[in-house]
């Protein structure tokens, strides 16, 4: 079988085949994993608006991107997988270390050379009769210090506009491959070949992928394989793939960070600018505080990034950090006018959406958008919807992928080659109790531990007994490309690495709720105010209480000018309940306990040191 190589830029026929690139590696990788998949041509992608246009038209003439009236939503489309394709599948997430001890008790581990020999299996053939699509990408500005390569070939022309959106993807990047920059490589088939075996060709489906699916890292060769999905974080493989499970296994080589963080900048009343990083467990307001506008007068919070941050020390010594990311895969429902603004603002126009619900006007609709819905829609499954229907219009994990750049409070320096100097860590769960509002790490290692035990109550019997601890250190547990118990240890050695120089690391929690079960604390803007603490406390100006679980703010630190508390809240708040946290300690060593003696002894002891100060 021959394969052709087309250009899509200005339409197949218009121009010679771009040949993509002179790299030997690259070639022969692309080579060999055609022969593999043998696809029907390959298509090697330069970034160009041209080429995102062709693309765009190529889904929209299939049926597989609906159009959304320009006039209210200009250069945007709807797309709807599977019903069954529609989040990241955990439990078929496999990291591939060579010895299981490496990848940990949390993740899944899986013999490399069998994993390799399942996959040859279901990607042979896999891309038949469809087009393989290259896409070169940069994590990061391109040559920045901190920032990475990589190549993604995909069968799926909506994980390519998706790429473009998420990720620098172009020509660039090839020539920068030429010069010799190390790159990793990414393969994706959505499993759905469009002709068998023996030559007999199937039609295509608006959602193409498969029932069996794997989501594969190889950490020692830094190789992504996912076969079955087209969604987010199965198939945009720059993102959690790449950019988290493989990066923190560079990271932990290369003496860096690859976290599940957001990047925020925040400015004082005074004028003086502060670099923050916070990790937050999926739905805990992570976008939120990423685009909160503050209540309180004269402080502003711009956005750098809403997801994840690289960050690496510099030659100062200080810890820099970079969003890797261009764009947002946000989730959409539950993002509104009270709630987030600023969100909604970046969606005004040149965005994918998925799995959101069609007005009769031809826009988008969502839960929570508004307060009142609209009274009818076509629902994420392409049928008839009514506030009466019973069921979500959108589907709850539904998206929204857009340029960053057109975020209104995207801050000025956030595409700085060389990154932003971060002052303040912040650790984040969802927890009803226990936890503070805002507390300080006594110590850089103090501050690993709070990293090292996030974690939220459980809220519904699907996720187990309510109340229980999820327990999400560092908000990794997904994404972690080797035992956590090792990355833990990781950031204690970074922590001697800075130094002095080091960042201040905080925990904060939004969620803690009084006896009667209502939320001690209003969130959204108002987490301003806990910001400005922080701030605070960077610059010295508070002294703080000493506390059993860190510094908290003392009597009249906190700003609450203006802000109505139920009675008795700020006490609440802040309440340390000796008795219940020595329960969570016990159940924190029970955590620790599986990692099989491979803690590091300075988390043990901050164990044992917090026992100690729960001493009555
Ligand atoms: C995400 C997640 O989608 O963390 O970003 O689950
Ligand atoms: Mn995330």
């Amino acid at each position: 079988m021959t394969i052709s190589e087309v250009s899509v830029g200005t339409g197949s026929s218009a121009r010679p085949a771009n040949q993509g690139t002179t790299d030997p590696a690259l070639r022969a990788w692309v080579k060999e994993i055609a022969a593999i998949t043998q696809p029907a041509d390959i298509v090697w992608c330069d970034g160009s608006i041209a080429e995102a246009d062709h693309l765009t038209k190529l889904l929209v003439t299939e049926g597989k991107l609906i159009r959304l009236n320009p006039e209210w939503r200009p250069n945007s489309y709807l797309a709807r997988t599977d019903p069954k394709d529609v989040a990241r599948v955990e439990d078929r997430t496999f990291i591939c270390s060579t010895y299981e001890e490496d990848a940990g008790p949390t993740n899944n581990w899986r013999d490399p050379k069998q994993m390799r020999a399942e996959l040859r299996e279901v990607f042979t053939g896999s891309m038949r009769g469809r087009t393989m699509y290259v896409v070169p990408f940069s994590m990061g500005p391109l040559g920045g210090p901190i920032s990475q390569l990589g190549v993604e070939i995909t069968d799926s022309p909506y994980v390519v506009l998706n790429m473009g959106i998420m990720t620098r993807m172009g020509d660039r990047v090839y020539r920068m491959i030429e010069d010799g920059d190390a790159w990793v490589r990414t393969v994706h088939s959505v499993g759905y070949e469009l002709v068998d075996a023996d030559g007999f060709p199937r039609d295509d489906l608006d959602w193409p992928c498969n029932d069996t699916k794997y989501i594969v890292q190889f950490p020692d060769s830094r190789e992504v394989w996912s076969y079955g999905s087209g969604y987010g974080g199965n198939a945009l493989l720059a993102k959690k793939c790449f950019a988290l499970r493989i990066a923190s296994v560079m990271a932990r080589d290369e003496g860096w960070l690859a976290e599940h963080m957001l990047l925020i900048k925040i400015t004082s009343p005074e004028g003086k600018s502060y670099h923050v990083a916070a990790a937050f467990p999926s739905a805990c307001g992570k976008t939120n505080l990423a685009m909160l506008r503050p209540t309180i007068p004269g402080w502003k919070v711009e956005t750098i990034g809403d997801d994840i941050a690289w960050l690496r020390p510099g030659s100062d010594g200080r810890l820099w950090a970079i969003n890797p990311e261009a764009g947002f895969f946000g989730v959409a429902p539950g993002t509104g006018k009270s709630t987030n603004q600023t969100a909604v603002d970046t969606l005004w126009g040149n965005t994918i959406f998925t799995n959101v619900a069609l007005r009769d006007d031809g826009d988008v609709w969502w839960e929570g958008l508004t307060d009142t819905p609209p009274a009818h829609l076509i629902d994420w499954q392409g049928k008839d919807w009514t506030p009466d229907s019973g069921r979500p219009a959108a589907h709850p994990n539904s998206r929204f992928t857009v340029s960053a750049a057109q975020c209104p409070s995207i801050a000025d320096d956030w595409e700085s080659t060389d990154g932003v100097p971060i002052d303040a860590i912040l650790f984040g769960g969802r927890r009803a109790t226990n936890v503070p509002l805002v507390a300080q790490a006594r110590s850089w290692k103090h501050g690993v531990f709070m990293g090292a035990t996030i974690s939220s109550e459980k809220t519904a019997a699907a996720e187990g007994t309510v109340g229980e601890l999820r327990r999400d250190p560092f908000a990794m547990l997904p994404f972690c490309g080797y035992n956590m118990a090792d990355y833990w240890a990781h950031w204690v050695k970074m922590g001697r690495t800075l130094g002095t120089k080091a960042p201040q690391i905080f925990q904060v929690n939004w969620f803690r709720k009084g006896a009667d079960g209502s939320f001690l604390w209003p969130g959204f803007g108002e987490n301003a105010r806990v910001l400005e603490w922080i701030v605070a406390r960077i610059e010295g100006t508070v002294a703080g209480e000493n506390t059993a679980v860190g510094v908290v703010p003392a009597e009249g630190e906190l700003n609450l000018d203006g802000l109505e508390l139920a009675p008795g809240a700020t006490q609440q708040l802040f309440a340390v309940d000796k008795a219940s946290w020595r329960a969570e300690c016990d159940l924190t060593e029970e955590y620790f306990d599986q990692f099989n003696g491979r803690v590091p002894a300075a988390l043990l002891a901050e164990l044992a040191s917090l026992r100690y100060h729960l001493k009555d």
